[in-house]
Formats: structure tokens, sequence, C-alpha cells
């Protein structure tokens, strides 16, 4: 897949998954928009990029705030010219059942999960729908990748707001493709199960790992490598007629062994 003279966000992108398909876009030629809260970080990925000869910004902020998601478009018009491709990747969690959780464990997982897509789907907007408008016969104007989890098709124990976050989220895709469908915008989602990141530490321990493997049919934990190339296909050419699909990337833990 090549992404030549493709300009990508992905918000969430200084580790973990987010990282992982930041490299391998610019890899294939994307000019990436690199967005965290942790600057440190964000700022490595960006230096690894150019040290491999691709293009890349960092712009540090949460997506949680509005002004956040417009600077990552405003940055992207001012150096790229444009924004193509839109990947919503960044969320946390803040695990506790139901009678336990706080309001603030329920609106910081809300917040940045849920209204952090809209934040930056809407911030898109003016660019999508304009270019939406002057090519109307054109294949594609946009592309919009919202990183949901099976924990927001299924339901998740000890995650009811991160559940409702990602539940949130598959809804956002589809008002999205719908809404956007006239200006030849794809908007899908992918849905990840457990993949080996930072946000998974605490259940990949000696006492949960086999309980966990055990529900998912492949017996295994994802890495990032097996994820990418699902966010990447559905920002390609390829998936020019798709839009409002939801892409189980998760080694069958939505069906259960
Ligand atoms: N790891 C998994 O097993 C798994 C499973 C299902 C879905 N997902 C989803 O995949 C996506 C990436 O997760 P990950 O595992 O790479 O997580 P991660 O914690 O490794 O990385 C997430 C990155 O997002 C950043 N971030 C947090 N809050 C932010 C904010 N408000 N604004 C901007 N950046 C922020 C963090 O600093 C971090 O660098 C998330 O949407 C997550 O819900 C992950």
């Amino acid at each position: 897949m090549q992404f030549d003279n493709q300009v990508a966000i992905i918000t969430g992108s200084g580790r973990g998954i987010g990282r992982s398909l930041a490299l391998e876009m610019a890899r294939a030629g994307a000019k990436v928009i690199i967005n965290d809260l942790d600057e440190e970080v964000a700022n490595l990925v960006v230096e690894e990029i150019k040290k491999d000869g691709g293009e890349a910004l960092a712009v540090i902020g949460s997506v949680a705030e509005r002004e956040t998601a417009e600077q990552l478009v405003k940055k992207a018009v001012q150096q790229y010219g444009t924004v193509n491709i839109l990947v919503n990747n960044a969320a946390v969690t803040r695990p506790a059942m139901i009678d336990k959780m706080t309001d603030e464990q329920w609106d910081l997982v809300v917040d940045v999960g849920m209204k952090g897509v809209f934040n930056c789907i809407r911030a898109v907007a003016p660019i999508f729908k304009e270019r939406g408008k002057q090519n109307p016969d054109a294949l594609s104007n946009g592309k919009i990748i919202n990183i949901t989890s099976v924990a927001g098709l299924t339901g998740s124990i000890g995650q009811i707001n991160y559940s409702a976050a990602k539940a949130g989220v598959v809804g956002m895709t589809m008002s999205t493709a719908r809404e956007w469908g006239k200006y030849r915008i794809q908007s899908n989602a992918v849905a990840f199960g457990i993949v080996e990141t930072r946000m998974t530490e605490i259940i990949r321990t000696e006492k949960f790992e086999d309980v966990y493997k055990n529900k998912i049919v492949l017996n295994r934990f994802a890495l990032t490598d097996d994820v990418v190339p699902g966010i990447m296909f559905l920002s390609s050419p390829g998936a020019n007629y798709i839009t409002g699909h939801v892409l189980n990337i998760s080694g069958g833990y939505h069906i259960g062994v």
C-alpha cells in the first residue's frame, strides 16, 4: 500500500498502536501528524520518521479539547496543504466495577475516547466536505478510521465507561458514513481485542494472561504489527467502496471460544 501525497492525522500516536501505524504510514509515503498528550514520546516518533526519510510533525494536546482537534487540522494544512486521512486512535482506560466507578473515571474515559473522536471528525469537516463538493465524482474525498474495541461491541466487566465510549465510536462511525457518503467520504471502524501495548499491561500478568488468552480463538494476544495492516487497508484506495463497516481484528475474541 502506498500513501504518497496523502496527509494523515493519527491521534494518540506517541505510543502503542498509533505509533506503529504512524511509522508504517510514513514509510509508505504519507505525511503524518503525530498527536499525543505526552510531548516527549510524540517528538521521538517524529524524529524516528524523519531519520527514516519520512515527513511528520507533532501537535501536543488532548483530543478531548476542541482546540487540539482544530490545531491538528490547522497545522496539517499549514505544513502539508490538506488532510486526507483521519485515524481516531487516542483513548484511555480507567477500570472499576459499576458501583465503584467515580464521576472522574467516567468523564475522563468518555471525554477522551468518545468526545475526542467527535472533536476530530468535526475538525476535518471543512476540508473533507469542501473536497467532496469540488470533486463529486472522485472515488474518495477523505477517509476516517475510528479505533474501537470488542469491549464496545460485547461489553466488558469493570469497563462500563470504556465500553460506552467505544460503542459510541461505532455509532459515530455509522452516522459519519451516512452524513458524508454523498461527499464520497468513507467512515469505518476497527475493533481490537487485546493488543500488547501499555494499555493492556495490567491484564498481561502471570495471574490473568491465560484467562484472557483462553477467550481468544487464536489463543494469543496481538502485536501492533497484527493490527496496523487493517487500519492501513481501510485508509487506502482499496477501501474506496467500504463505508460504515466495523472490522474486527481481534483473533476471534469477538465471537468467543
Ligand atoms: N491495546 C489493546 O488491547 C486495545 C484493545 C482494543 C482497542 N484498543 C484501542 O486502540 C487504541 C490505541 O491503544 P493503545 O493500546 O496503543 O494504547 P496506549 O496507551 O499504548 O497508547 C495510547 C496513546 O494515546 C495517548 N493519549 C491518551 N490520552 C490522550 C488524549 N486525551 N489526547 C491525545 N493522546 C492521548 C497516550 O499518551 C498514549 O501515547 C485506543 O483507542 C484503544 O482504546 C486497544
